[in-house]
């Protein structure tokens, strides 16, 4: 996706520190524009969910999430750019997503972030949507440190609606997916069991409500693990359905969160199992949480016990910086711009896409 030679613009050896990158994300359901300075620091995040209109569907339907993406856009890249007391012409960089995501939805902001490129004549760098979710434990406010650090190799377990994959980060920019689901990703396992349980849209941060005071050993479910480091959720998924095929829904909260906190666990438990296998044979240095189920409290702590375990640091990304946003994108695109130039304008959009060279 580069444009050749790099051309940052700036003299051999400048300080880039104090250089301005806007990401752009509209991969998904959320609308996000962000504001990072030097690559790594937050100035402003504005992010627009779309739930409330995915709700009565139970799901993200592409075509509403691609028309709501063109509706409040530009209104949500000005909101970033206040929100950081900004103009466009004070910016450096624009950073933005062609893929993996809902076509319809990418198209977006990729046809959107091609117009301010060509427009206010500015760099464009393209990146994973994956790597923005890697790296948003590597972004901070300013005056804060953040909570991860360049450490090589790092394991990064991204967990979200689409994805369960444990990635080697080797240096900035190479990585290596070293595990994947063989079928239903955390986030959907996690969504699937909320609608069952009739917990609500979204299911993820649902069933972790519904979870709370609940017992995680009330009730047996399988931990599956899939060979090599890979992660399987449909079993799970379905012992969920044979349980309730023999037990009533609840309707007493205590025994709901008592179900509810014990498939969480199994969730958690799997993610994590995985996790440590892989940190020992990778002989990762650090590991490190993105993507949307990172939110979830319970499987943060797990991480972070399981890296205790292993003698690692561990870092989580703030909650604002684990489902889907700009900041991300903002944080890997800068890194990409600095190593190898700007993208051409001639790239596609990706409905799969890779993050290995
Ligand atoms: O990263 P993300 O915003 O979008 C994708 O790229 O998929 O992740 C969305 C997923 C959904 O499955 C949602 O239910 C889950 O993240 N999620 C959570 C929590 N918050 C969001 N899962 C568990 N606990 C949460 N607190
Ligand atoms: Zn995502």
């Amino acid at each position: 996706m580069t444009s050749g030679s790099p051309n940052l613009n700036v003299p051999e050896g400048a300080d880039l520190s104090g250089r301005l990158a806007l990401g752009l994300e509209s991969s998904c359901d959320e609308t996000s524009a962000a504001v990072l300075r030097g690559g790594r620091e937050i100035l402003s995040l504005r992010t627009a969910s779309q739930d409330h209109l995915h709700e009565i569907f139970g799901g993200v339907v592409p075509e509403v999430a691609s028309r709501r993406h063109v509706e409040i856009f530009t209104t949500i890249v000005q909101e970033a750019l206040d929100e950081a007391s900004l103009g466009f012409r004070d910016l450096d960089l624009l950073a933005l997503t062609p893929g993996p995501g809902l076509i319809g939805s990418l198209l977006v902001g990729v046809s959107a972030a091609k117009g301010y490129a060509l427009a206010l004549d500015l760099p464009l760098a393209a990146v994973n949507h994956l790597e923005g979710h890697l790296l948003a434990a590597f972004i901070h406010r300013p005056g804060e440190p953040p909570a991860a650090q360049d450490l090589f190799p790092t394991l990064g377990l991204i967990a979200s609606g689409g994805h369960s994959d444990l990635v080697l980060m080797t240096a900035p920019g190479a990585y290596r997916t070293v595990a994947q689901t063989r079928d239903d990703a955390a986030g959907e396992a996690l969504d699937k069991a909320a609608r069952r349980l009739g917990l609500g849209y979204p299911g993820g941060p649902a069933l972790e409500r519904a979870a709370r005071g609940g017992h995680p050993d009330a009730v047996a479910f399988p931990r599956p693990v899939a060979p090599d480091f890979d992660y399987s959720f449909s079993g799970l998924k379905s012992a969920l359905v044979r349980y309730l095929q023999a037990h009533p829904l609840p309707d007493d909260p205590a025994a709901l969160a008592d179900l509810a906190a014990s498939y969480q666990q199994a969730v958690v438990d799997s993610l994590v199992r995985q996790l440590e296998r892989a940190a020992r044979h990778f002989h990762a240095r650090q590991v490190v949480l993105g993507g949307g189920v990172s939110a979830n409290q319970v499987l943060r702590a797990a991480v972070e016990a399981a890296a205790e375990h292993l003698g690692l640091p561990a870092a989580c990304p703030p909650l604002a910086l684990c489902t889907d946003n700009a900041a991300g994108i903002a944080a890997a695109g800068w890194s990409q711009f600095t190593r190898r130039g700007p993208d051409a304008l001639d790239f596609d959009v990706f409905s799969v896409l890779s993050l290995d060279a």
